[in-house]
C-alpha cells in the first residue's frame, strides 16, 4: 500500500496514499472493528482538511487492497476479513547439525501437481497467470522492427545485457545497500541465481545453514550440488531465530548461510529491521557469506518497501538473489544476483561456463519494460491485488479449517503457512486433496528433517474466485474429517 513516500505537503497524489496508510494502520491497530464502519467521507474530509476527492481516493485504495468494502447509502466498512487475526504458529527449535538432503517423496508429486492446469492453483508460488501484464508485452513485442530482432537474436556478455541491468540497479535508487548496475549478474529466474551463488562458495560436502522450514526447491537444489544442510528455526513473524544461528554457527564448519528476510518461503515471516542489523553483525563477525533470496521484496502489503539486508552488509558478504517470477512472468526466466567483489567475480565465470548468457531476447523485452515505467505502476496494482487476495484467502481459512489451526497474516508475499491441530496429518489431507484435483502443498516437504507433518501451504498468488473458495472450504472439510477420525476411541 503506502509507499512511504507521503509528505505533510506533498501533492495530492501522496496526501490520498498519506491518509490510506493511516486509516490502514488504525484498522490494523484494531481501533476499527471487522464490519464496523468508518467515518463518512464527509466527516474525513472536516476532519482531515483533505478535499472530498482525495478521501474518496483513499477509500477507494483501501477497498482495493481488501481492507474495506463499500456498501450503498451506509459508506465503507471494515472487512470482516482476517481480524482478529489467527494465532500465529508455534517457533519450532530444529537440530541444527548438518545433513545430507533427504527428501520427502511427495515432492514430486507436489511439483507436478503445482504446474498441471487441471489442478486449482492453490500450491502455485509464482506469479498467476491473471496477473502477468500481457498486453504491455504484447505491444513491446509488436513494436519491434527487423533491425532490432536481428540485435537481440544473439548472445550478450554473461553478466547480461547493459541497459537490462541498469534498470535492475535503477529500481533501488535512494535504497541504502544498493547495487550499482557493474554489481549485477543476470541469470535464468531466481533458482539459477541461487545456484550459481551456492557453487561460487561451496563444494559438494560443504554444509548450508538454511532456515528450517524453507523453500522445498532449495532443498532440491541442495541435494542435487551434493550440500549438507544445518537446519535453523524460523519464526513465523520475524524470520530467522538468531539465537539458533549463533548455536549453528558456533558448532558446526558452516560454509554459508542461504536465508529470505523478505516474505519467507513458507511462512510469509518479514525480518524487522532492528534484527537485519543483528543479523549482519552475526554474519560478520564469523566472516560467514549469506546468499540472500529477495525474490518477494517488492511484494509488501502493509507499510513501505523493507530495507534489504544488503543495506546492513559492511563487509560485502551477500548475494543477493531475485527475479521477475513474482511480479512480472516467471516463464520470461529473467532473474539476477547483486554481489561485490571475489563474489561477483566468481559468479560471473560460472555463469560464463554453463550457460553462456541468459536470453537476449527476454532480457531486452524485460528492460524495455522496466524503461518504460509500465513496472512501477503494475507493482502498485499487484500490492493491491495481493493484499486483496492474501485477506480474502485468509478470511476462509480461519471460517472452514478446524478449530486450534494457526495462521500469521503476512505483511507481503503470497503464501499462507497454516499449522493444523497436532492430531491432523498434512500429508494425508494433501493426498486427500490431490485426489479432488486440489494443489497445496504439505508442510513435510519444506524441511529436511522429518518436521512440519500439520503444517500446509497454501499460496494466494491467484483471483480468490468462487472455484478457490470451494477448495478452501473443501480443505477445511477434509481437516476436519481428518481431526475426527483420529480423536475416535479405538
Ligand atoms: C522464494 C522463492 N524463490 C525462488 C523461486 C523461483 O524463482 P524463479 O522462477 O525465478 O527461478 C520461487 C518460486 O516461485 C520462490 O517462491
Amino acid at each position: 500500500m503506502g509507499d512511504g513516500r507521503s509528505r505533510a505537503a506533498g501533492p495530492p497524489m501522496f496526501r490520498y496514499r498519506r491518509l490510506a496508510a493511516e486509516l490502514e494502520r488504525r484498522i490494523r491497530a484494531g481501533d476499527f472493528r471487522p464490519g464496523e464502519r468508518l467515518p463518512s467521507i464527509r466527516r474525513l474530509h472536516r476532519g482531515t482538511g483533505l478535499s472530498i476527492s482525495t478521501v474518496h481516493r483513499a477509500l477507494l485504495e483501501l477497498e482495493a487492497c481488501g481492507l474495506v468494502e463499500s456498501h450503498p447509502r451506509s459508506g465503507y466498512r471494515v472487512q470482516p476479513a482476517a481480524w482478529p487475526p489467527l494465532e500465529p504458529p508455534a517457533i519450532r527449535r530444529s537440530d541444527p547439525a548438518p545433513q545430507p538432503i533427504q527428501l520427502a517423496p511427495a515432492v514430486h508429486s507436489v511439483i507436478a501437481a503445482i504446474s498441471d492446469p487441471a489442478f486449482v492453483p492453490l500450491g502455485n508460488t509464482g506469479m498467476d497467470p491473471a496477473h502477468v501484464p500481457a498486453k504491455a508485452f504484447g505491444r513491446l513485442l509488436r513494436g519491434m522492427n527487423r533491425a532490432e530482432w536481428r540485435a537481440l537474436l544473439g548472445y550478450v556478455a554473461p553478466e547480461g545485457l547493459g541497459e537490462l541491468r541498469r534498470q535492475i540497479a535503477l529500481l533501488d535508487v535512494g535504497v541504502p545497500g544498493r547495487f550499482a548496475a557493474e554489481e549485477i549478474v543476470v541469470t535464468s529466474g531466481c533458482t539459477e541465481a541461487i545456484a550459481l551463488a551456492l557453487q561460487a562458495v561451496a563444494r559438494p560436502g560443504d554444509t548450508i545453514a538454511v532456515e528450517s522450514p524453507t523453500n522445498f526447491a532449495v532443498l532440491q537444489l541442495l541435494e542435487e550440488l551434493g550440500l549438507l544442510a544445518a537446519e535453523v528455526a524460523v519464526d513465523p513473524r520475524e524470520g530467522v531465530d538468531l539465537e539458533d544461528l549463533a548455536r549453528c554457527l558456533e558448532a558446526h564448519p558452516v560454509r554459508a548461510c542461504f536465508l529470505m528476510p523478505h516474505f519467507q518461503n513458507p511462512t510469509g515471516a518479514l525480518v524487522p529491521e532492528e534484527k537485519k542489523r543483528r543479523l549482519m553483525d552475526l554474519l560478520a563477525r564469523r566472516g560467514v557469506p549469506v546468499i540472500v533470496d529477495d525474490i518477494s521484496a517488492p511484494l509488501y502489503v502493509t507499510g513501505k518497501r523493507p530495507l534489504p539486508l544488503s543495506a546492513f552488509d559492511r563487509e560485502g558478504l551477500g548475494m543477493y538473489c531475485a527475479s521477475f517470477s513474482k511480479t512480472i512472468a516467471p516463464g520470461l526466466r529473467i532473474g539476477w544476483v547483486a554481489a561485490r567483489g571475489e563474489f561477483r567475480e566468481r559468479i560471473r565465470r560460472l555463469k560464463a561456463a554453463t550457460s553462456i548468457c541468459t536470453s537476449s531476447l527476454d532480457q531486452a523485452l524485460v528492460a524495455r519494460f522496466l524503461g518504460s515505467g509500465a513496472y512501477d505502476r503494475h507493482l502498485v496494482r499487484l500490492r493491491a491485488t495481493l493484499s486483496r487476495q492474501l485477506l480474502q484467502t485468509a478470511d476462509l481459512i480461519r471460517r472452514h479449517f478446524p478449530e486450534g489451526s494457526r495462521l500469521a497474516l503476512p505483511q507481503g508475499g503470497t503464501l499462507l503457512w497454516i499449522e493444523l491441530p497436532e492430531e491432523i496429518d498434512g500429508l494425508e489431507l494433501y493426498r486427500r486433496a490431490h485426489a479432488r484435483r486440489i494443489a497445496v502443498i504439505p508442510g513435510v516437504v519444506c524441511a529436511n528433517a522429518p518436521r512440519f507433518r500439520n503444517f500446509l501451504l497454501l499460496s494466494c498468488a491467484g483471483p480468490v474466485d468462487a472455484r478457490a473458495a470451494r477448495a478452501i472450504a473443501a480443505l477445511g472439510e477434509i481437516a476436519r474429517g481428518l481431526g475426527r477420525r483420529r480423536r475416535r476411541p479405538r
